[in-house]
């Protein structure tokens, strides 16, 4: 699986607006409970946070105008990158209580869900749909295994950003964001005199999201693509050399003092207290959904250093897992998050852009316009995100985190890319 992931994640690859050919359609062979009759659905997520909470209420609204007689359980488990809500539900999964959809990530997190015969084969819906040829090409083979689609994806967010206040920069007369590590590096000592923290850091998964775009900036899009599918050599000079630089850029950092989530650190940014955050672009619902922070001034986004024209993406998708109690209604919540009525009341106030290609692009405005701009360019270079889910498979992604909760504090860099290189050997 990891193999044919790097064919889809190939660089140079342009985001491919056009229908893929016809598949041969599956009959709906649902194995649970449920009826089109089925008065209520729980859908599972860890969107509970200022701003990305009010993304899925709005899709949940929608929901409701055209399924009255459905009650909707929330059923959202906080922390950032379902650090909590991953193990709560494979516990669910485990002891056979499944809710009637989950969130999940397109990518080899998925692939470990079918592998286990966790979800169902949604292909038959994708035909009555026409979702087939309203998706890009590369998206739908991110979430296709052996030629079965197996979850609905309802966005893509960018994970390589970085997060500044344009009134902090020119308090401390720094011109433009850095473009490499190497002038992040110069800025930050310099910030750092200044008694600002230069970069704010989170919890273990924000240190890693940080590593996959320290990597990405430093290699380039073809030896980080080539560090998910065996083509580049952890423990090769340039990589080792990238890790060190990551192991200095969390010197600049404050981890000693890290925020509890994404959402405080991206806080001390527009507090002042610190100059820049490295996150996803779901930041954009907080600093202008929930802070309301004018674009440009209150806050502004660059891509992260070494990584301007690559898109480093995610996709979040619902599925249809094996025994939902009410499968009719979670087929419904499915349609909801796969029509571009659900994709376009979400997603602006989620801070991604839509899935589909045939969406109102009037409704993403600001950052988000530039995000729909990029994502959609032929010139645009995609990758895919470590942390959340396209290019590692769970049990690679698991040793990865013991390596890094090691290496961010011994700063071993032979250490940790050796762990690295075998944990990929031994999980393939
Ligand atoms: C990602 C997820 C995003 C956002 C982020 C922070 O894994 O795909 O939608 O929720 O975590 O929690």
């Amino acid at each position: 699986m990891r193999r044919s992931r790097s064919g889809l994640l190939a660089v140079g690859l342009a985001v491919a607006l056009i229908a893929l050919p016809a598949c041969s359609s599956d009959a709906n062979k649902g194995t649970g409970g449920g009826t089109n009759a089925d008065k209520q659905v729980e859908v599972f997520s860890w969107w509970t946070g200022p701003g990305e909470a009010q993304g899925l209420d709005a899709m949940i609204a929608d929901f409701k105008t055209k399924n009255p007689g459905i009650e909707f359980i929330n059923a959202a488990v906080s922390g950032g990158a379902g650090t909590n809500a991953k193990a709560i539900l494979a516990n669910r999964l485990q002891g056979g209580n499944p809710p009637d959809s989950f969130q999940v990530h397109a990518g080899l997190e998925l692939a470990d869900s079918v592998k286990a015969g966790k979800v169902e084969d949604l292909t038959y819906l994708y035909d009555k749909e026409g979702w087939k040829a309203k998706l890009p090409k590369g998206l739908l083979e991110a979430i296709t295994i052996e030629g079965k689609i197996y979850s609905v994806p309802v966005n893509i967010h960018r994970s390589n950003l970085l997060w500044f206040s344009p009134k902090t920069l020119s308090s401390l007369g720094i011109s433009a964001p850095p473009k490499t590590w190497s002038e992040f590096l110069t800025q930050a000592a310099t910030i750092q005199s200044k008694g600002k923290i230069p970069l704010s850091i989170g919890p273990l998964w924000t240190q890693k999201h940080l590593l996959e775009n320290v990597l990405l900036g430093e290699l380039g899009p073809e030896k980080y693509t080539g560090l998910w599918n065996g083509s580049t050599d952890w423990k090769s000079a340039e990589v080792v050399a990238a890790v060190d630089t990551y192991k200095k850029v969390l010197g600049f950092t404050d981890i000693k003092s890290a925020a509890a989530d994404w959402q405080p650190a991206l806080k001390k940014v527009s507090d002042g207290a610190a100059v820049y955050n490295l996150m996803g672009d779901w930041g954009n619902s907080l600093l202008a959904g929930d802070y309301k922070l004018t674009f440009k001034d209150g806050y502004d986004v660059v891509a992260s250093p070494g990584t301007a024209g690559i898109y480093n993406f995610l996709s979040d998708s619902f599925t249809l897992p094996k025994g939902a109690k009410h499968r009719g209604a979670a087929e419904k919540w499915l349609v909801e998050c796969g029509s571009v009525s659900g994709q376009d009341l979400f997603n602006p106030q989620k801070g991604s852009v839509p899935a589909r290609t045939d969406t109102d692009k009037s409704k993403y405005k600001d950052y988000l316009a530039t995000a729909l701009a990029d994502w959609t360019s032929s010139s645009t270079k995609i990758v895919g995100s470590l942390t959340h889910g396209v290019v590692a498979n769970n049990a690679w992604n698991a040793e990865i985190d013991t390596a890094l909760g090691l290496y961010v504090s011994d700063g071993n860099t032979a250490k940790f890319v050796d762990a690295v290189a075998k944990a990929y050997a031994s999980t393939k």
